[in-house]
Order: C-alpha cells, then structure tokens, then sequence
C-alpha cells in the first residue's frame, strides 16, 4: 500500500519566492549506504519502530549488493549494503561511514525533472531509466548535490508493486510496534568552510527552491564555537533542506567535528515529524534511543520566553524537550546524540504546533549541549 498517492499537481503554495517548475511531490525514500544492513534494519525495526516493507538481493537476483525498505506512516528509509568487496557502495562506506547516499524526491516526471535540473547546470547521476516488473513501472533519474549525495528523481504513477521494481515483499515475523513518527520534515546537509552559499544557489538555480530563512554566526553561537544555516525550500514546502557551514569559533565548530568525520559534506540530520512528541520519546527512550539533555535551568524560564503551551513542562523537562515559538505558533523539538559510531548522523523529533521554523530560540542551550559530547571526544 503506498500512503503517497494522494496528491495531485495543485498543490498549495507555501513558498512563494520558489519556483516550483519540478514539482516534487514529497521526499519518496532515503537511502543509506551501510556496513551491514541486516543488522541496520534490525536497530530501525526495534529502537525506532519501522515496519517491514520490502527487500531485494541475491534471492530476488542481485548479486552485488542487498536493500533493506522500512517504512513508518510517510517515512520510507532504504539500507543497502555491498556483498562483494571493491565497489562503489564499498568506497563510500569506507570514506563516510554510515550515511545517506540518496534524496529521493516524488515527482510526476522524472524525464523532465533530469532533463529540467541538467539543463540547469546539476550534473548527471543516472539518465532517466526505465524499469518494469509485473507490477508495472517506475521511470528513475538522478543528479548529484552536495558531497558524494545524490537526489532520484522517482516516477511512479504507473506502479502498483510494494515499493520498486526488483523488490519483494518482506515480512519477517518479528516486527516492533511504531512509535508515531509521521513524516520527514525536513533534511540538513552540512557542507565545508564558506560552501553554503553556493549550495543555496544550486537548490535555487538548479530545482527552483526559494531561501525561507537564514542564521548567522550570531544567532548560531556559544561562548566556543558556531555555525551558519539557510533553510532552502521548494514552492510547496514539502521539501525543506536546511544548509550548515562551519564559523569561527574560539574551539572546533559542530560542523567541522562531522566534515572531518564524514570526510566532507553530507547529511547531517533527519527531521521525523510526531502528532505527539512526549509519546514517541518515552518509546524511543524506552528502546534505547539517546538523545541530548539540556539542564533544568533551561525549563526554569522557558515559558517566559514561548509563552502558554498545551503541554505540561514536567513531562517536556523529564524528557529534554526542548520548545520555540515564532509568530504563527510553536514547537518541541529534541535531538539525538550521533546514531552512529563516528560523530556524523543524528535524528531529530519534532512536533510543530503551527510554528514553520527551525527552533532557533534553542540553538544555544542545543550547541552548549554538543559542546559538552565533543568535549567528551576530545574533538572540540
Ligand atoms: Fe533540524
């Protein structure tokens, strides 16, 4: 059953200044290359609550390498790792770890999409591509972005199967119950030293985004270090992929930490989307998710700062949720420490209550709380 087919090209315009010639429909999956994806699909099943959706390797004929599809309400999240040794799913285990390989993006035409966002200047990651099973078809195109990360374009109108040609069914008989994440809200990348701006210019020239909102090194700063972000997003705000650089600093900049780590720019959050954030922590606690605390101080004066929330403060403390307003409402948002071994990915859960901004009201009890962890890996 797919949860993305209900939406057709009129979709409603949220971000004005974008130009929207795509569309992109939403974001279809994330791809990340991993060591050992059955074992990766096994911490998603369990600590983070995805069901089973397909699977494809050397019993559905792949020979070089196995996939792994999870999905949870609108997140559909593929882990894919190499059989053999030497190629390039290999290569770029070796040099960024664990990460995010592929953006795939939900459009009505991926011929066009590639042949819209080239002809712009992106260069080429795959040429459209037609592929058919019994279930019918899928037309795939791609285009590089920042770091070794690549956006598909993914057709899929004329397909009915599980998820993409080439897959089967996977239903393994342990599953884990959700724990309510809803949808991707958005995606940072982190790119290297004054980068920003020019990847901010190819989400505009090349896709047709629009800037919503920026950061600077005042905003984004701590006593040591600091950063600098712009939110690019597309015309219908289904799309938002923030953009970091590192700043000066008195010590190492967060973004430098995962730049030195990853070995160059590349995703360095996920944004999962909760009705209620208060349930989907306990659980994700409760399943052995860590996630960054910030001091009670934080709490002593923060409705001061966000005024009248529907929530108690006694659970939002408890937990380490953090809160923010803006002028059309608020939201809670919270953090993982790194999901992996090196210090790169993490995850964040939020919940909007009408706010459509970033929690920057948190950025610095947030920083002062990566500050602490870098400190305890000697990176800061
Ligand atoms: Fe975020």
């Amino acid at each position: 059953m797919s949860t993305l087919d209900n939406t057709s090209l009129k979709l409603p315009k949220e971000n004005p200044g974008a130009e929207d010639f795509l569309p992109l429909l939403g974001t279809d999956y994330v791809e990340l290359y991993v060591g050992n994806a059955k074992q990766a699909a096994h911490y998603y099943i369990s600590a983070w609550g995805f069901q089973p959706l397909a699977y494809a390797g050397l019993e559905t004929g792949l020979k070089d390498r196995v996939s792994y599809v999870l999905q949870q309400d609108k997140i559909r999240l593929v882990l894919t790792s190499p059989l053999k040794s030497g190629g390039p799913i290999n290569k770029h285990i070796d040099a960024h770890g664990d990460g995010v390989k592929v953006i795939a993006l939900w459009v009505d035409d991926a011929t066009h999409s590639y042949n819209e966002t080239t002809a712009r200047g992106a260069k080429a990651y795959m040429k459209p591509n037609r592929v058919k099973d019994e279930n019918g078809e899928v037309v795939f195109s791609g285009i590089h972005t920042y770091g070794e990360t690549v956006h598909v374009f993914v057709e899929r109108t004329n397909y009915q199967g599980v998820f993409l040609p080439g897959y089967v069914k996977w239903d393994p008989r342990y599953k884990a119950p959700s724990v309510g994440l809803k949808y991707i809200d958005h995606m940072v990348g982190n790119v290297g030293w004054n980068e920003m701006d020019k990847w901010c210019k190819f989400y505009e020239e090349v896709m047709g985004f629009a800037q919503l909102i920026s950061f600077d090194d005042k905003d984004i700063s701590t006593e040591y270090t600091a950063l600098m972000s712009k939110v690019m997003s597309n015309g219908n705000g289904r799309i938002k992929f923030p953009i970091n650089e590192p700043a000066e600093g008195r010590k190492k900049s967060q973004i430098e930490e995962y730049i030195e780590f990853y070995n160059g720019a590349g995703v360095q959050h996920i944004a999962l989307a909760t009705d209620n954030i208060i349930e989907t922590v306990t659980a994700l606690r409760n399943r052995g998710v860590e996630f960054l605390t910030v001091p009670p101080s934080y709490y002593e004066d923060v409705l001061d700062r966000v005024g009248e929330i529907d929530e108690n403060l006694a659970p939002l403390k408890e937990l380490s949720i953090l809160i923010d307003r803006d002028e059309e409402g608020y939201l809670l948002q919270i953090f993982t420490k790194p999901i992996l071994d090196r210090p790169t990915m993490f995850i964040e859960i939020i919940q909007r209550k009408g706010a459509k901004s970033f929690g920057k009201g948190n950025f610095k009890a947030l920083f002062e709380a990566i500050e602490r962890e870098q400190e305890s890996r000697g990176t800061l």
